[in-house]
């Protein structure tokens, strides 16, 4: 087999510090543009020669056809190996653990985590290192500069490798090892969490319902909570993954999950509500009559690991992104334990996991995980909730109460302004940025700034220094407001506006965190002038 050489066509708008390209399925479907990315990775990772990879996605459209060209690249790049799921799935968590497991040298993640699937919706390619965790920013400015340059790409000719088949083949001189997708990732899972407790939890009687709305959890979930753990049939919903994830948004949350919330705010409500997104890093835990929210459920997290012998061994910090809520900083200070602050993004977590620093770790954007893999993991997460209530035999809102009595509520909320106009948004930042330090002294809505600043971080484990992460604003009254822009949004641009407040006097605790934050949320609006500069009157989502 010769390698062909095609010229080609550009890749646009790949940002430096980004892990992976996320990009309109068409775009990516372009003659060559897949091919172009692909070779840039390569490039910009000194070559696959020799090297073990493993590959999979989260099954959205055109997931089967490009695992086909990573795996003639790969072959045509000179690359050793390729672990790859069964019909090219894997779940991001599965692939950082087989990453890890079988110590490979890195691994494609074909997927646009929560973004809509299909034709019209989006598609991306995650490249990920070998400690198993998303390549760090080193790594993929060297690919962003290698998508600037590319002149040619290398691509075998050859037929459709068969994925459906469990087994060893071969592409020329690669082997290719297609894995069950879920199996490793059971037994990861039955070594973490006591899978005793939790079946004995579902033999009494306790109900479960797991949305995996049409994505890759689907397979997981049924596996592990129905066949192994013995949750009834039926227990997951939405479990087969679908090209165009059924035409819905697959991102847990309040909103896009509105059936899973209906059904938990309903009468005869189940026990525990969860779900996960299209890759099945991210997850939403619910319980009767109670949304816990992403910063809640890790404190509470945290707060539980004593309980999961796993976890009370060897119990090292936790971390949590800046956004999120500071109800993680009030456990660890209880636990005497040391709390991280990160820039957003998974990948500033991995070097504290490595190091050894830190044992679990979040954000608010629904993604919870551990030193058991080096992404979130969804499951993971409803795994962990699961064997807490196993442990204390008290519902969702009970323990929450308690935990909000023990160690203060911090209301919190997350307002997104999508498909703004981007300079409209980016000039918001930059006047407010300007202004920051005339900030502190001045009152908004009642509320006093404390201090204000943009959020810069020297990471304790390899010295490097990430700036513009957020422009962060401290108030009175426990109050806290955050602004930044998305790095992940596809249209136009999307501000994050990022409220809390804490409440420490069980007396005073509220129903709707809205309510509890209204005066942040005006502050928030006096401050930067969102509604005139967006020209929105109200957030398009509010989490
Ligand atoms: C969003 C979330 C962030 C998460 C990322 C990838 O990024 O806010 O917490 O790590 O997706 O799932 P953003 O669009 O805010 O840059
Ligand atoms: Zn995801």
């Amino acid at each position: 087999m010769t390698p062909h050489k095609v010229a080609t066509t550009p890749i646009e708008g790949q940002k430096p510090g980004t892990s992976g390209l996320r990009k309109k399925t068409q775009v990516f479907m372009q003659p060559h543009y897949l091919e172009n990315y692909i070779q840039a990775t390569w490039n910009g990772i000194g070559g696959v020669e020799g090297k073990t990879l493993v590959l999979g996605g989260d099954g959205r459209h055109f997931n089967d056809r490009a695992a086909q060209v990573v795996l003639r690249m790969a072959a045509a790049g000179g690359a050793a190996k390729v672990i790859v799921g069964q019909n090219a799935l894997l779940s991001t968590p599965a692939a950082s653990h087989l990453i890890r497991k079988n110590k490979a040298n890195g691994g494609i993640i074909l997927s646009a985590s929560h973004n809509p699937g299909g034709p019209d919706g989006d598609f991306g390619v995650k490249y990920n290192v070998s400690n198993g965790g998303p390549a760090p920013e080193n790594v993929t400015k060297k690919i962003f500069k290698a998508t600037q340059k590319i002149e040619k790409y290398h691509i075998v000719e050859s037929q459709d490798v068969d994925l459906g088949t469990i087994g060893e083949t071969s592409l020329g001189d690669m082997v290719i090892e297609v894995v069950d997708p879920v199996a490793d990732y059971r037994d990861l899972m039955a070594e973490l969490f006591d899978f005793d407790a939790i079946k004995a939890l579902f033999a009494d009687g306790f109900r479960v319902r797991f949305d995996a709305m049409h994505a890759i959890t689907g397979p997981y979930a049924s596996a592990i909570l129905e066949d192994t753990l013995g949750a009834p049939k039926g227990s997951v919903v939405n479990a087969t993954p679908l090209p165009d994830f059924g035409q819905g948004h697959p991102d847990p949350n309040p909103i896009w999950a509105k059936d899973l919330m209906d059904t938990m705010f309903a009468d005869e409500a189940p026990d525990f509500g969860a779900a996960s997104d299209g890759d099945g890093d991210r997850n939403m835990i619910v319980g009767r009559g109670i949304y816990v929210t992403p910063s809640d459920s890790l404190a509470a997290i945290a707060a539980n690991a004593k309980l999961i012998p796993t976890y009370a061994k060897d119990m090292r910090g936790v971390a949590r992104s800046m956004p999120t809520s500071r109800a993680l900083d009030r456990v660890a200070e209880h636990l005497g334990i040391d709390c991280y602050e990160t820039p957003t993004g998974w990948k500033f977590f991995g070097n504290l996991l490595d190091a050894g620093a830190a044992s679990l770790c979040g954000e608010e954007s629904a993604g919870t995980g551990s030193d058991h893999v080096r992404e979130k993991d969804g499951l993971w997460a409803v795994l962990f909730w699961l064997n807490v209530l196993a442990v204390r035999k008290q519902s969702v809102a009970e323990l929450m109460k308690e935990h909000w009595q023990t160690f203060g509520r911090n209301y919190y909320s997350r307002h997104d302004y999508e498909a703004v106009d981007a300079e409209a948004a980016q000039k918001l930042v930059d006047d407010l940025r300007d202004r920051l330090e005339s900030l502190p002294g001045q009152d908004f809505a009642g509320l006093t700034v404390e201090t204000a600043d943009e959020f810069a971080y020297d990471d304790p484990v390899d010295g490097s220094r990430s700036e513009g992460q957020g422009l962060r604003i401290i108030l009175s009254d426990g109050a806290r407001i955050v602004l930044r822009l998305s790095g992940t949004g596809t249209e136009g641009a999307t501000l994050r506006v990022y409220l809390e407040r804490v409440e420490t006097d069980p007396a005073r605790l509220h129903d709707d965190p809205q309510d509890a934050l209204a005066s942040v949320i005006a502050a928030a609006d006096a401050i930067a002038g969102i509604n005139d500069r967006t020209g929105r009157d109200a957030p398009d989502v509010i989490t």
